[in-house]
C-alpha cells in the first residue's frame, strides 16, 4: 500500500478539510468505488476528509490506478490507496490486512461498487443470461458481504458504520436497469441481514438509494438521459440530485449523528420515490 502523494498545504490538509473538522476526527473511512471525479464515492470521500477522517481508497485494477492516485493527491497525505478487486478474495484479504496494520481499525466502510455487462442493461429482463446475472450479483451485491466480513474484526467495538449505494430499480421496474435492479434488491436485503448480524457488536449497516446521477457506470444504462429527464419533470423538487447531496447524507450515516439508524435504505432522490404517477 502506498501513501497518496501530496496534500494542498504543508500541514497535510486541504482547504475543505480546514473549513469543518471534528465529526470524524481520528476515524478511518475505507471507501470502495472511486473511479473518477464524477464517482459518488469521490463526493463521499471529500465529505469524509472535510469532517476529519483519514481515508483509504481502493482501485479496481491497474487501468484505474493512475486516475485514483491522481485524485488522491488532492487529499491529506495520510490517505492510503491500494488495489482491490472486490471479486478477488485474496486481494480483499491483503487489502484489509494492510488497512489493519496501517490504521488499526475501521470506523466507516463505503461500498459504492457495481457492474453489469452492457448487453444486460437494455432490452428485456427475460433475456438475461445466467453468466450476466451471476456477474452482476457477484460484483454488485455479494461483494458487500465479502467486504463486511473482511472488515468485521477491524470494526468491532468502534461503533462503526457501513454504507452501500442502491437505486430505485431494486423495488420498481426501471426500463433497461434489468439485471442490476435484481442485484440491487439482493444488496438491499443484504443490508438488512448484515445489520442484524453486525449490530450486536455496535456496527450499523445502511444504504442510500440515490437518484440517477451522470457517472461512468450510469452511462452504461441505455436511455439514461431519459431517466434524468423524467426525474427533473416529475420529482417533487423538479430536479435531479448531485453527488454532493449524496455525499452529505453519506457523511451523516457514517457519523455518530445517525447512531440510532441501522438496516435502512435512505432515499436521496429529490423525492421521486414517493410519487404515484
Ligand atoms: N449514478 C447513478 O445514477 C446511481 C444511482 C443510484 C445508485 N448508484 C450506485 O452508486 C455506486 C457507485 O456508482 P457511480 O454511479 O458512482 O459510478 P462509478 O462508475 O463512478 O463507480 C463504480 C465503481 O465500481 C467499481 N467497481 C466495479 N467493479 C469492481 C470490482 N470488481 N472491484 C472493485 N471495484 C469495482 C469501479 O471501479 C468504480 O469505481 C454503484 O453501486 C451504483 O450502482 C448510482
Amino acid at each position: 500500500m502506498r501513501y497518496a502523494a501530496r496534500p494542498h498545504s504543508d500541514d497535510g490538509s486541504n482547504s475543505a478539510h480546514q473549513d469543518k473538522m471534528g465529526e470524524m476526527d481520528g476515524k478511518t473511512a475505507v471507501i470502495f468505488g472511486v473511479a473518477n471525479k464524477r464517482s459518488i464515492a469521490w463526493a463521499i470521500t471529500r465529505a469524509m476528509v472535510r469532517d476529519g477522517a483519514r481515508v483509504v481508497l481502493n482501485y479496481q485494477n491497474e487501468r484505474m490506478e493512475e486516475g485514483v492516485r491522481k485524485l488522491a493527491e488532492e487529499l491529506p497525505k495520510d490517505t492510503l490507496v491500494a488495489p482491490c478487486d472486490v471479486t478477488d478474495q485474496e486481494q480483499v484479504g491483503r487489502f484489509f490486512a494492510e488497512v489493519g496494520s496501517a490504521c488499526g481499525g475501521i470506523d466507516a466502510l463505503v461500498h459504492s461498487v457495481a457492474f453489469a455487462k452492457r448487453e444486460e442493461l437494455g432490452g428485456r429482463y427475460v433475456d438475461t443470461s445466467l453468466d450476466g446475472y451471476l456477474m452482476a450479483q457477484h460484483v454488485s451485491a455479494y461483494s458487500l458481504v465479502t467486504l463486511a466480513k473482511a472488515a468485521e474484526p477491524l470494526m468491532e467495538g468502534r461503533n462503526a458504520s457501513v454504507l452501500a449505494l442502491t437505486y430505485l430499480g431494486a423495488e420498481r421496474v426501471v426500463e433497461s436497469y434489468n439485471v442490476m435492479g435484481v442485484a440491487k434488491a439482493a444488496l438491499e436485503a443484504s443490508v438488512r441481514y448484515l445489520a442484524a448480524d453486525l449490530g450486536p457488536a455496535g456496527t450499523r449497516v445502511n444504504a442510500i438509494s440515490a437518484g440517477p446521477i451522470k457517472t461512468l457506470s450510469a452511462m452504461g444504462v441505455s436511455g439514461f438521459s431519459d431517466i434524468l429527464k423524467a426525474i427533473a419533470d416529475r420529482a417533487p423538487l423538479r430536479r435531479n440530485v448531485t453527488q454532493e447531496e449524496v455525499g452529505e447524507t453519506a457523511a451523516f450515516l457514517l457519523s455518530s449523528r445517525s447512531s440510532g439508524i441501522t438496516g435502512q435504505v435512505i432515499y436521496v432522490d429529490a423525492g421521486f420515490c414517493i410519487m404515484g404517477t
